[in-house]
């Protein structure tokens, strides 16, 4: 099937701060892809890129053929439309109850009958385990049920295209498994095709069809979990098994080590 994302040779600076020199990947329907890297490797950024909410120096990015950087305004925004996104931060507006924040989204880009809109919440807080919460203030609810209720309120829109940014990030280990179950059910049941950023491993293994370590500026690895799992290349070791030693941390010793000798020498 033809991907839906082709993303090519992509390059991404922020002013002297090269975040990408030549990435390359592929989004393929149906599938679940796990972006990985280290923090400041530019994964919330390529989702932003993705969005159409950041441009991009160079290269490809091609949605279901299209380049992005050529759409107009209203095909950016049928983009924007057809993908639902969890941010890292701030899946929720504070000022209102849960049942609000979803129905937000559905009452501003559609015309369905309050009732309706009433009947999908109660479906989508059913599936996120939330359905007790539906009045409830973002503030009366833990993290891990704000992330949830971030993820129904995506769901709300019937997206076939869902980006997770950390959606596990800083959970306990039940609730880390309740959302990649989620993210496993949704695949499952609605045939969604999803790009999954995190460092959280045993989530990335548990709901991956592919992964890919971003490193280096570029992606340093695509393959199959068995793949990660088996390789003996030291970069993705160190960065799967968390080890100390291996050639990420030698690099960063190398620049603290430049540094300290140039402190020196300007003394
Ligand atoms: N709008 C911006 N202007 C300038 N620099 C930016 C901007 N957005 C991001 N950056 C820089 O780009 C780098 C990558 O940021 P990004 O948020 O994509 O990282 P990340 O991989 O998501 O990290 P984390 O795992 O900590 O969430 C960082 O050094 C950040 O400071
Ligand atoms: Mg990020």
């Amino acid at each position: 099937m033809a991907p839906i994302i082709q993303i090519k040779n992509l390059r991404k600076s922020f002013g002297d701060r090269v975040l990408y020199e030549d990435l390359t990947i592929d989004l393929v329907p149906g599938e679940t892809l796990v972006v990985m890297g280290g923090s400041g490797s530019g994964k919330s950024t390529l989702l932003r890129i993705l969005m159409g909410h950041l441009t991009y120096d160079g290269g490809n990015v091609l949605v279901h053929t299209h380049e992005l950087s050529q759409f107009s305004r209203r095909e950016l925004n049928a983009w924007r439309l057809s993908v639902g996104v969890l941010f890292q931060t701030g899946a929720l507006f504070n000022s209102m109850t849960l049942r609000e924040n979803l129905a937000l989204p559905v009452r501003e880009h559609t015309d369905l009958p309050e009732e309706l809109i009433d009947i999908m919440i109660k479906i989508y807080l059913q599936l996120v385990g939330l359905r007790d919460s539906i009045d409830r203030m973002p503030s009366e609810l833990s993290g891990g049920m704000k992330k949830r209720g971030g993820l129904a309120r995506a769901l709300m829109m019937q997206p076939r295209i869902l980006f997770y940014d950390e959606p596990t990030a800083g959970l306990d280990p039940v609730s880390s498994a309740q959302v990649a179950q989620l993210i496993l059910d949704l695949k499952e049941k609605m045939n969604v095709t999803s790009v999954v950023i995190t460092h959280d491993m045993k989530a990335a293994f548990a709901v991956a069809d592919r992964l890919a370590l971003l490193a280096e500026r570029r992606f340093h690895m695509v393959g199959r979990p068995e793949e990660f799992r088996t390789t003996t290349d030291p970069l993705v070791r160190q960065f799967v098994d968390g080890l100390l030693d291996g050639p990420l941390s030698a690099k960063a010793d190398q620049k603290a080590y430049e540094a300290d000798l140039l402190k020196r020498e300007t003394l």
